[in-house]
């Protein structure tokens, strides 16, 4: 534990109150000029800290703690901001025992937050009731808590949508050694369909590897300048055959440039995934647009991929990147998506600090827009 320094408020016309503790021993320091030191040390802890006496009353709190709870709080008993008796009956405990602990505790009001308590005693030393006896620091845990939920539940699918494949497989397998065994026509279908599978887990490990790769990059900004409108053209050359095999055209309109910082490899990955959800969920036969277009007053780019399909209701446009997430988990099954794209490229444009609108309208369509700042200067040819 890191050695902390505390203070008495109640005694604060000498040095008697002022002692520097460590989790090892307790040991009295008389340096009168330290008293307003400790006060602003204490003020600078952004986690809030409390100090209490042996009766539970409020000696002192900081900055944090006054904003969380009261900003009058000294002098009142700690039960009026905190209510559980979990963190009140551990201070009487820690206070007769000397031993820390720590006690999580939830805090109905503002929100419902969950925070964890580290309680130390305090041994001042004085015969006053009203000097500090308990320090309690406290660490909001709520988002934390929410991250490791999320990491769990992603764990859970991830693991459910890999079972799914290997539990057909193995079932086909089953089949081909026993009742199979010598059905020929059968053997070509299971075998067939076995393939499938295999390729339905394939497509989900490399886009759960993908998408772990962008997650580790996502602090560190791209650096280099690349063609957003060379970056279109080429995304729809790489997707003609599979528009070809839906017999959907795709249309690209951008201008000869548009400069961009980023990583090419990354933003062609983001618009062909938005061209393959366009041929996948769109109606082939009004074909797709892709629209590059360069906002110079704004100094941006913008790289919109439209599709005339049946459109996404709204209540799902705010969940469409999450991992998994699906309208339709039997049309997404069907057409061979994992649910992970969207989650690549809300990761990807995370990384190039670039925004992604989406627009839809039902049995309209639907705009992906994704909008970066333009880099360096603008040349005619982009404007
Ligand atoms: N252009 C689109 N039109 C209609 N629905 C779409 C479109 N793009 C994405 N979606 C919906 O968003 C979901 C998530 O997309 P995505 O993350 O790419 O996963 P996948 O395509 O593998 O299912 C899709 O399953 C689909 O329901
Ligand atoms: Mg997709």
């Amino acid at each position: 534990m890191i050695p902390f320094v505390i203070w008495n408020r109640q005694n604060q016309s000498g040095p008697a109150g002022v002692e520097q503790h460590d989790d090892a021993a307790a040991q009295v320091a008389p340096q009168p000029q330290s008293v307003p030191l400790a006060d602003a040390l204490v003020e600078t802890i952004p986690d809030p800290f409390v100090l209490v006496d042996a009766g539970g009353r409020v000696v002192a709190a900081n900055a944090a703690a006054r904003h969380l709870f009261a900003a009058r709080m000294t002098g009142e008993h700690l039960s009026q901001q905190i209510r559980a008796p979990s963190i009140l009956d551990t201070i009487g405990d820690v206070i007769e025992t000397g031993v820390a602990r720590t006690v999580s505790f939830e805090r109905r009001t503002g929100g419902g937050r969950r925070f964890e308590a580290t309680i130390s005693s305090i041994a001042s030393g004085l015969p006053d009731e009203t000097a500090p006896a308990a320090a309690i620091l406290l660490r909001d845990m709520t988002d934390r808590q929410h991250l490791d939920r999320m990491r769990a539940d992603f764990v859970a699918n991830a693991s459910h949508e890999l079972r799914t494949p290997l539990a057909s497989i193995t079932g086909y397998i089953e089949t081909l050694q026993g009742p199979a065994r010598t059905d020929q026509a059968a053997q070509d279908r299971f075998l067939g369909r076995m393939l499938e599978q295999a390729h339905r887990m394939r497509r989900l490990i490399d886009d759960l590897l993908s998408l772990s790769r962008v997650e580790m990059n996502v602090h560190r900004t791209p650096s280099s300048v690349v063609d957003l409108s060379e970056i279109a053209r080429y995304a729809c050359e790489m997707m003609t055959s599979a528009s070809k095999a839906e017999d959907c055209k795709i249309r690209v309109d951008a201008p000869a440039a548009a400069p961009v910082t980023g990583d090419r490899d990354e933003l062609l990955q983001v618009v062909q995934n938005l061209i393959e959800n366009a041929i996948k969920y769109g109606r082939s036969d009004k074909g797709i647009d892709v629209i590059v277009r360069i906002d110079a007053a704004r100094r941006k780019v913008s790289l919109s991929v439209r599709d005339y399909g049946r459109g996404i209701a709204e209540e799902h446009l705010p969940r469409l990147t999450e991992r998994f997430y699906r309208v339709s988990e039997q049309e997404s099954r069907s057409r061979g998506g994992t649910g992970l794209g969207l989650a690549i490229v809300k990761h990807i444009l995370l990384r190039h600090g670039a925004d992604l609108d989406i627009e839809s309208r039902i049995g309209q369509g639907t705009t992906f827009t994704i909008a970066m700042p333009v880099a360096g200067e603008l040349s005619a040819a982009a404007e």
